[in-house]
């Protein structure tokens, strides 16, 4: 899978009329999928040759174009600077003359900014080493056993800094997926700042792509942008401390006229939950750079002698089948060697959440009558949402107060608990530990413990501020609050919130000269309670939540299985968010609930079926008061659970097709679940509008075995899956807002 080779091109200097010679050493890693390539100079640049659609086993180093003048890598060659400025590099550094976005870039002692790592050897071990930091307890990133991948780890120097850093690239055994990541050492001549290091750069070929993005607001996540290439930087980035609702730490360039189906796709994704940056360069040189890593935008990390950096990880996948194969590796990839959950190929509870049901006005009575009449239609789960502790009766009060309120819940949570659990049903909880209100005991007693710049106002946003988690004392503070409420009753889920960017990033903990650390610190702080949460509570289930999807990341998935997809619970715009979701993300990990009508946010009423069809496909739940909905309503729900039962297995463990793109045709959606052996798929199709004069919606199925027969429970018809793709079949609908699934299963062999 991976493996060195020396090769040797000839060229002419200029001016030499004799040929010179120049060694390389090729690094190659493949598999049947996928092929990428490097190539070491004699000088130790790390260049790159190739990445893409597996090639032959030949020497790909004709692609560098090393032998033309200009861009002969030899020492003393005066035109070293054409060099620089045009080959592609595997690890671009600041300020040796590739003028180019770079990956690594520092501040020496001397205060330059100059560095220029060079190849010194390489070790290829199997599997994939854990991300480790010393002083940091736990860097999320994909996993794999000895014989699923193979990692290779290129040490490059920096000779003048006594730097070192380790370029990883796993590749994954029978995936179309290369995992990057860098970690700098210090070797011990002084301290160093880094300003900039990212975690992985790849050159592109050409400047013929079009780039995909993943942006929107609160309510409106994961909105799909895709626009061509122009000469300069594009890019997209976070710079709110959270990977953000705005845009998704997930870039793609694809080639002109890529579908579902069809095309080139190189993708890619950061495991982490912070400012990010994903850009990509069309060069003077019409080649195209891409980057991806900690947006360097404010960071500076402090690295004294012996001390290491590592960055997050970078997630390449590579498609020839469109963007439903780049979504396929995506969820196969994430479900097994990213979610590390106990709970992570089990069913989930279906729950019923009282957010949109009661905000803040519930006691101990009216949670247990939502839970008695959800028990009774088939819900597992009562989670509590916001509103249980301090004296919590709006927004504006008593976060860090992890105090039951018992004045709604007399007892506190033992009495509530054990009465839901008599009912049968799980009982979960909401907390949102990463902040402090203004108005709470927690701030009065420590209000150095927020992040803040003293001196300076602090903006509040919903009357809230960030606590400083890159504090070890607050960080055990928090979960010790935490703990005693998980300890005080039977709970076995965690909804964990976080509804606020962060600003006046300053710590009151930290040194002056690591100041700037603070946003990279603060997610690292996250990380750490959210791997201490899940190791003392190993069947505990975590959901992710971040004013809905504003940290849908995959980092996050690493401890949560499941994350709450968006606060907009309307079916119709789910549609969008969970379309552009899909894009990275399973759909066992997308949280999505039934809601009341009309909806809390949009006013849209919308038929009880068609939001049950709507929220069937991520983590199904329910998000109302079902001691008040309509009668009619609340007598679907028993078919509804059974139908999550019955097909929750295929939707989460099967392939995913994407048959419709609301982006392009607001008329309708469906998508398709197809059983990995094929044996059986569920299409879902939602009509957004009625036409009329219109022939019937024709969907042409994906997916299914065209040599097997498919009976069809809905149409009684049994079909070849040749005919389902090439014919289709019709599935109109009368009405807006409607909806329809179809099960296909195939006959015996
Ligand atoms: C934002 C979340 O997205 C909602 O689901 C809800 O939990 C509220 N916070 C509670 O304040």
């Amino acid at each position: 899978m991976i493996r060195e080779e020396q090769t040797t091109i000839g060229f002419h200097v200029w001016g030499a009329e004799k040929l010179s010679e120049e060694k390389l050493t090729v690094l190659r890693l493949d598999n049947d999928g996928i092929t990428y390539a490097m190539a070491v100079t004699e000088e130790g640049y790390l260049l790159h040759v190739y990445y893409g659609k597996r090639c032959g086993d030949d020497d790909l180093t004709y692609l560098l174009h090393l032998d033309e003048g200009n861009y002969t890598p030899q020492h003393h060659n005066r035109e070293r600077m054409g060099f620089m400025d045009s080959r592609p590099f595997e690890y671009p550094c600041h300020g040796i003359g590739d003028f180019r976005e770079p990956c690594f870039m520092i501040l020496d002692g001397d205060g330059m900014s100059a560095c220029d790592l060079r190849y010194k050897n390489h070790r290829i071990v199997s599997g994939k080493p854990e991300l480790k930091q010393k002083g940091v307890s736990c860097i999320p990133a994909t996993f794999a056993k000895e014989d699923e991948a193979e990692t290779l780890i290129i040490t490059m120097e920096d000779e003048h800094a006594g730097l070192t850093a380790e370029l990883s690239y796993t590749i994954f055994r029978d995936r179309n997926v290369i995992t990057r990541a860098v970690k700098v050492y210090n070797r011990g001549y002084g301290d160093v700042r880094l300003q900039r290091v990212l975690s992985a750069c790849v050159e592109l070929p050409g400047m013929d792509y079009e780039m995909i993005t993943l942006n929107g607001n609160w309510a409106r996540e994961c909105a799909v942008s895709r626009v061509p290439l122009h000469a300069g930087k594009q890019l997209t980035d976070s710079l709110r401390g959270v990977s953000s609702a705005q845009h998704n730490p997930f870039m793609a360039l694809c080639t002109p006229g890529t579908d579902e189906e069809h095309g080139e796709v190189y993708a890619f994704h950061l495991v982490y939950s912070g400012n990010f940056l994903a850009e990509a360069e069309v060069t003077g040189g019409k080649q195209t750079r891409t980057v991806i890593g900690i947006n360097p935008y404010d960071f500076s990390w402090l690295l004294r002698p012996e001390e290491e950096f590592q960055t997050p990880e970078a997630v390449l996948v590579y498609s020839e089948e469109g963007l439903g194969g780049m979504s396929r590796t995506f969820h196969d990839l994430y479900r097994s060697h990213l979610i590390r959950s106990y709970w992570k190929d089990r069913e989930r509870p279906i729950l019923i959440n009282n957010w949109e049901a009661t905000y803040f006005n519930f006691d101990q009575d009216k949670l247990y009558a939502i839970a008695e009449e959800a028990s009774k239609l088939g819900i597992e789960m009562l989670v509590m949402d916001d509103g249980w502790f301090g004296c919590r009766n709006f927004d504006d009060n008593s976060l860090g107060d992890w105090v039951v309120n018992e004045e709604k819940l007399k007892g506190g949570l033992k009495p509530l608990t054990d009465r839901i659990n008599a009912l049968g049903m799980k009982f979960g909880i909401w907390f949102e530990p990463e902040m402090v209100s203004d108005n709470s005991e927690l701030y009065r007693a420590h209000p150095e413990w927020a992040i803040q710049i003293i001196g300076r106002d602090l903006t509040q946003a919903r009357a809230q501020y960030v606590l400083d988690y890159s504090n070890a004392e607050v960080r055990d503070y928090v979960y010790g609050m935490l703990t005693n409420i998980l300890n005080s009753a039977n709970i076995e889920y965690v909804k964990w919130d976080m509804n606020r960017a962060l600003t006046e990033v300053g710590s009151t903990s930290l040194p002056r000269k690591r100041q700037r650390e603070l946003w990279h610190r603060y997610v690292l702080g996250v990380y750490d309670l959210m791997n201490r949460l899940t190791t003392d509570y190993p069947k505990l289930l975590l959901e992710n939540c971040s004013s809905g999807g504003g940290r849908f990341d995959p980092a996050m998935l690493y401890f949560s299985p499941q994350i709450w997809a968006s606060d907009d619970t309307d079916a119709i715009e789910r549609l969008k968010i969970q379309y552009g979701t899909s894009y990275c993300y399973p759909v066992s990990a997308m949280g999505a609930h039934v809601s009341d009508c009309p909806n809390h946010l949009l006013g849209r009423t919308t038929p009880f079926d068609t939001r049950g069809d709507v929220a069937l496909v991520g983590t199904f739940g329910y998000e109302l008061d079902v001691t008040r909905i309509p009668a009619e309503d609340r007598a679907k729900i028993p078919g509804q659970v059974a139908k999550y039962h019955r097909f929750h297995k295929l939707m989460s463990d099967g392939d995913q097709y994407r048959l419709g793109n609301l982006f392009k045709d607001n008329t309708y959606d469906a998508w398709m679940f197809v059983a990995k052996d094929k044996s059986e798929a569920l299409l879902t199709y939602v009509q957004v509008l009625g036409k009329p004069s219109e022939p019937a919606k024709r969907l042409y199925l994906r997916g299914l075995d065209a040599d097997r027969k498919y009976f069809c429970e809905e149409t009684g018809q049994t079909l070849s899956g040749k005919t389902l793709a090439a014919c289709g079949i019709d599935v109109g609908l009368r009405g807006d807002f409607v909806s329809k699934t179809f099960y296909f299963k195939a006959e015996e062999a």
